[in-house]
């Protein structure tokens, strides 16, 4: 499969964010919007296309959803490939499952990846499994949760992640399925956060140097 993806290049300075609604408490906290949540519900209802006519459906596939920034994401695509589901030809056997990671203070990785929450994931044995994250950025965590889930003997592992960041610390881990590939910033808003901000805004936003001084781990 030839991989595609929206490219929004390192010079696109986004959108305004006096041209869209913004929470009261976030306008002074943001350089621009970068991917209006319009456009990222019109990629996500592609991206389950794309995801629905490759699905196996020999076996039940289980949705794994990895929280929380993945939430909404997942939230939309699920939406969309139920939709699928009820009006193809064919159709699939979905579970939904939910996974815990921690591996991020301020805007930085701490390079170690905990699971500290979820289901029991013994029951992804023998299914199809569809990861679903809302963003790879050196790609180190979802290499460490593809690991832990390989123990669990599924029978295929596909991830699908709404970003994908250009930077120079990749890993070099491309996913299976990819929303927008986005410049070496970092994002927040659609349930990405920064220090768990910023996860009720709904258009993806570029924060400025106030918003992370304002909700750094070093302030209060
Ligand atoms: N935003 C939010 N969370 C993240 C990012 C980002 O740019 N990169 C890795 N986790
Ligand atoms: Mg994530």
């Amino acid at each position: 499969m030839t991989q595609c993806f929206v490219k929004i290049p390192d010079d696109f300075s986004g959108y305004p964010i006096d041209q869209f609604c913004i929470p009261k408490h976030y306008e002074q906290d943001l350089e621009s919007v970068i991917i209006p949540k319009g456009f990222v519900l019109d990629r996500t209802e592609r991206i389950a296309r794309d995801i629905f006519e490759s699905l196996d459906q020999s076996k039940p596939t289980a949705a794994l959803c990895v929280l929380k920034g993945g939430y909404q994401f997942f939230n939309d695509l699920l939406h969309y490939l139920r939709q699928l589901n009820a009006n193809s030809n064919k159709s699939c056997q979905l579970s939904i499952d939910f996974i815990r990671l921690k591996s991020y203070t301020d805007d930085q990785s701490t390079g170690n990846v905990k699971v500290i929450g979820g289901d029991d994931l013994s029951h992804l044995s023998g299914k199809n499994v569809l990861v679903v994250e809302d963003i790879i950025d050196t790609g180190r965590t979802m290499t460490k949760l593809l690991a832990i889930l390989n123990q669990y003997n599924p029978h295929s592992i596909k991830v699908a992640s709404l970003l994908v960041k250009r930077t120079k610390l990749s890993c070099g881990y491309r996913p299976d399925y990819i929303g927008f590939e986005i410049p070496d910033k970092f994002l927040i808003g659609y349930a990405l956060d920064f220090n768990e901000y910023f996860r009720d805004l709904n258009h993806i936003c570029v924060i400025n140097e106030e918003g992370k001084a304002k909700y750094g781990s070093n302030s209060n």
